[in-house]
């Protein structure tokens, strides 16, 4: 029975244990006398209490509060010059899927208008296995070496002795690398707080690659594109909103897909030809950057739409696990390293948070045969391949490889050392100032104020040293954000003794 359902006539069921036997009473326990102490005996109320305890698992490390939905994606357009992937083989090809959109900093209870990045994760059941696209609303992230993302993730969620987010704790640290700029300036500008998650764009952001059937490799980066339009809070808005609903984006998704007012999202690609890589003036495998339009244009592939609500919530948007590893024939990573530290980190991650055997778990489960001989493990429940060899090589046609899948040879060189990658393209300033340099004066006066509000409480020495951050991006974006900080009354104008000249 549905949630939408209860109102209409259900057949009765019957309450039993976890192993059927009828539950005689569900509202008395057993004791001795009406006002004796409990038996023992009562294995019912020992059932309840044991389950209750065990029901929370823990929460996503980063994006634990999200929502969800299935839908399915279309091709419209041919890009199979590019790729093998069975999921764009054919205009007019439709693949299910589901996705669940997050905001990044907030705890699974937290507010949904929060300003922040908000992930953008999608799992297509292709009959090549599961693709899973991992992105955010966003196109650059904070950081280009994956050994800071656990430093990003304590500097925006709480502070070890207050157990309050710190201004002065993200601040400072932002501000002391200078490939966060890109980002920062997007989370502080109107887009920072988007209006619901149908009002946002999608983007994989790191650079992927794509393998045809030639064996031709080119680089690439995806986009999806809101068909609703972006919309955005502005902060006082978010405080109301928040004030009379935390759930506005759940509310907003789930009751639009109730209505049938399916929301859209186009997927386009920027391609890059292999040899390319080393000829642009930026470094293509670094996540703080963009590849200009200009040089690679948006290029159509397909729709997706999102059209039916989870029946529980638990069951397939918490359970749900994403990870940047589910890759298919057709479709890869590339050199950038925080990719590459995704590709180990989500699942194991998911085996911790949902146990070993969590790719058994139907809103996680591949929609084609999966043959992959691993055994046995803590909640295994499918047979575990019967009576099958468990070994492989063996004489019985088990478990055989499928070498025509293999991707082609990518070429590797290098000395193995700690290289610093802030010596190769640091050019840190240049995108974030193009961004700016975009923007209205008005949307300008929002990044400008958005930044003075969130940088609170923080330290004159923090805020001078963002103010000189933005000047290198742009002088007329360092003296906004100090006016703005000073008609806040929230700036002395006191020098960094940690600047980065
Ligand atoms: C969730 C690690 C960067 C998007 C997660 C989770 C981990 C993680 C451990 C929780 C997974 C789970 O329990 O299911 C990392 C690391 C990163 C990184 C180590 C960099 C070194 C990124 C980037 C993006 C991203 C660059 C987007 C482009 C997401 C999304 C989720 C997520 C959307 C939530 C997926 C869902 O809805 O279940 N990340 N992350 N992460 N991450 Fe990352």
């Amino acid at each position: 029975m549905s949630n939408h359902d209860r109102d209409k006539k259900c057949p009765v069921t019957y309450l039993t244990t976890d192993f059927g036997a009828p539950v005689p009473d569900n509202q008395n326990s057993l004791t001795a006398g009406p006002r004796g102490p409990l038996l023992s005996q009562d294995v019912w109320l020992h059932e309840k209490l044991g389950n209750f305890v065990r029901e929370v698992i823990p929460e996503r490390r980063m994006h634990a509060k999200g929502s969800g939905a299935f839908g399915t994606f279309t091709v419209t357009n041919d890009i199979t010059r590019y790729t093998r992937a069975a999921i764009f083989s054919k205009v007019g090809k439709q693949t299910e899927m589901f996705a669940r959109f997050t905001t990044v900093a907030g705890e699974r209870g937290a507010a949904d208008a929060e300003r922040d990045i908000r992930g953008f994760a999608l799992k297509f059941y292709t009959e090549e296995g599961n693709w899973d696209m991992v992105g955010n609303n966003t196109p650059v992230f904070f950081i280009r070496d994956p050994r800071k993302f656990p430093d990003l993730n304590k500097v925006v969620k709480r502070d070890p002795r207050t157990n309050l987010r710190s201004a002065t704790n993200n601040w400072d640290w932002w501000t002391l690398l200078p490939e966060a700029l890109h980002q920062v300036t997007i989370v502080m500008s109107d887009r920072g707080i988007p209006k619901s998650y149908r009002h946002m764009h999608g983007f994989g952001s790191h650079t992927y690659s794509f393998w045809n059937e030639a064996g031709e490799r080119y680089w690439v980066k995806f986009h999806f594109r809101t068909q609703q339009g972006i919309e955005n809070l502005s902060d006082a808005e978010a405080a109301e909103a928040i004030g009379n609903d935390r759930e506005t984006h759940q509310r907003d998704l789930y009751e639009a897909i109730e209505r049938g007012d399916f929301p859209k999202w186009k997927m386009y690609v920027q391609i890059m030809p292999e040899e390319d890589a080393g000829k642009v003036p930026y470094h293509p495998f670094d996540l703080t950057k963009v590849w200009p339009k200009g040089d690679y244009p948006l290029i159509e592939v397909g729709e997706f739409e999102l059209n039916r609500n989870p029946e529980n919530f638990f069951a397939d948007v918490e359970q749900s696990a994403f990870a940047p590893s589910n890759l298919v024939p057709g479709i890869g990573a590339s050199p950038d390293k925080m990719l590459q530290s995704r590709l180990f980190n989500y699942a194991d991650a998911q085996r911790y948070r949902l146990g070993t055997n969590y790719q058994q778990i139907p809103v996680n489960k591949a929609r084609c045969p999966v043959n992959s001989n691993h055994r046995d493990g803590i909640g295994r429940v499918d047979g575990n391949y019967g009576s099958l060899p468990h070994y492989e090589p063996n004489s019985f046609n088990q478990w055989q490889e499928q070498p025509q899948f293999r991707e082609p040879p990518l070429k590797i060189t290098g000395d193995a050392d700690w290289w610093n990658f802030r010596d190769d393209d640091s050019n840190y300033y240049k995108q974030p100032g193009d961004l700016f340099r975009l923007m209205t004066p008005e949307k300008q006066q929002l990044l400008f104020d958005n930044t003075a509000r969130a940088m609170g409480d923080a330290p004159d020495f923090i805020k001078r040293r963002h103010v000189e951050n933005c000047t290198k991006a742009d002088p007329a974006y360092g003296a906004g954000v100090e006016a703005a900080l000073r008609k806040l009354g929230a700036f002395a104008g006191e020098d960094s003794p940690n600047s980065l000249d």
